[in-house]
């Protein structure tokens, strides 16, 4: 087999520049304008190879050739991620960790998650209706703090709900930022593991007690491969990374809210015989089509060749997530929106990659992908059946350039009723 194609290389000295004032579609640009599913460009000073579509997808997922270890820049760890979480480990290691997280996600534990959800829903409902206008945005953020902190048996005192819920918000906001943004990511993750630290020593010591089904109970109790307990930091890294991506999915509740709002003939099939299977079409449609996780990345085992392409060992892989979601080759009228198209879809694990793709316990993909996709479907049902609202003139535009991106106006709402 031929290993000398010669991959399309992205003009300049380094393209990180272009990455942020091109944000999601930085990939997708180069893609089309190399009429190729692979480029290589410059990215924080290293060459990188950058790979986009289903066959792509496998290729990225597939363990023996890649690695985490080393792909993600520290700044990502210091403010997203955490130091020592699972993101960064590989192998047996990966494995081991990752069976903590899934061992959170029963159908028992998911209908607990949804329990909690409504609750919390029917409360703000309620609060809602004595409210003039409510910005959407923050108050599904700060909804889905109070459901991931009573769900993961976190204590949380009325009086930190706001902190808390900022914390957990801005480190998802720092994503894609420098300067400000990033800075406020990286104290909201001190600050955060700070408490998280106190009450996983507290789980330990006895001084609170929270029951064996919780993720707090389990992220103090959990033993490494050799037997030992996690270090104290560590275990709040792992806790962290379940409160703030339940708290994550208050921009796909926005998103949601925008798709009803824009696409008002979708409503009514929430009040049809079968809600329940539309409402899993609108879900998966809305992850597809607003954007989130732009791109992810692992660095090459040792060198290989694929499709002529030479990979050389150490060099870093990025995988276009939202392009991929986009891709004319596998979703007719991708920048269409459209429920009705998941009807068809095969479900494979290397289409649709809006949180990862891939074996969940193996690989790398979102422990949280179920999780998720219940908290939206419940949130739609009750959006759509248990409450009355007016959605405002406001700006509804999104940046493609920030990331992560939301509504410019964060989705005002007014005059709600609960039915
Ligand atoms: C807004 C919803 C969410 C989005 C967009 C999202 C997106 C992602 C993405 C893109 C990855 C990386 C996959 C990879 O590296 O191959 C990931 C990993 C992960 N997600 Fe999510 N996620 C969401 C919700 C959740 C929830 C609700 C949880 C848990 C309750 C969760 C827990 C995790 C964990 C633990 C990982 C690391 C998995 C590993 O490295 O093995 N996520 N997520």
């Amino acid at each position: 087999m031929t290993s000398n194609l010669q991959i399309p290389q992205e003009e300049g000295i380094d393209n990180t520049l272009a990455v942020l004032s091109e944000g999601y579609q930085f990939i997708p640009n180069r893609l089309v304008k190399f009429n190729s599913n692979i480029f290589t460009a410059r990215l924080l000073g290293q060459q990188a190879i950058i790979i986009g579509g289903k066959e792509a997808a496998e290729l990225f997922y597939d363990e023996e050739r890649f690695q985490r270890k080393g792909a993600v820049p520290k700044r990502v760890f210091k403010s997203l991620f955490g130091v020592g979480g699972v993101q960064g480990l590989d192998d047996a290691a990966h494995e081991h960790r990752k069976q903590l997280f899934m061992s959170l996600m029963t159908e028992e534990r998911i209908r607990y998650l949804k329990k909690c959800l409504n609750h919390q829903w029917e409360i703000a409902a309620k609060e809602w209706e004595r409210k003039r206008k409510i910005e959407l945005f923050a108050a599904a953020e700060e909804m889905m703090c109070r459901t991931a902190c009573q769900w993961a048996g976190v204590p949380l005192w009325a009086k930190e709900l706001k902190q808390r819920t900022k914390d957990l918000a801005a480190m998802i906001d720092a994503f894609g930022a420098v300067g400000p943004r990033y800075w406020r990511g990286k104290q909201a993750r001190s600050r955060s593991e700070h408490w998280i630290r106190g009450l996983i020593l507290q789980v330990r010591t006895g001084k609170i007690f929270v029951h064996e089904d919780t993720a707090i109970y389990q992220m103090a109790w959990h033993r490494d491969p050799q037997g030992d307990l996690l270090s104290v930091k560590t275990a709040a890294v792992e806790l962290i990374n379940i409160l703030r991506p339940i708290v994550a999915i208050g921009r796909f509740i926005t998103f949601s809210v925008l798709a009803l709002h824009q696409h008002p003939e979708t409503r009514k099939q929430f009040l049809e015989e079968d809600a329940d299977g539309y409402a899993q079409m609108f879900v998966q449609e809305v992850r597809r089509f607003y954007p989130f996780a732009p791109f992810l990345g692992a660095k090459v085992r040792h060198d290989f060749t694929w499709n002529g392409y030479a990979f050389k060992q150490g060099t870093l892989v990025i995988l276009d997530l939202y392009g991929t979601n986009h891709s004319p080759a596998l979703w007719e009228d991708p920048n269409t929106f459209y429920p009705e198209r998941f009807k068809d879809w095969g479900g494979s694990p290397f289409d649709f990659i809006p949180q990862g793709g891939g074996d969940y316990d193996k690989g790398h993909r979102c422990a949280g992908e179920w999780i998720t996709i219940e908290a939206m479907k419940t949130s739609l049902q009750f959006l759509t059946t248990r409450i009355e609202y007016e959605v405002p003139q406001q700006d509804l535009n999104y940046s493609m350039v920030r990331m992560p991106t939301i509504p410019k106006s964060r989705l005002m709402i007014q005059n709600v009723k609960v039915k």
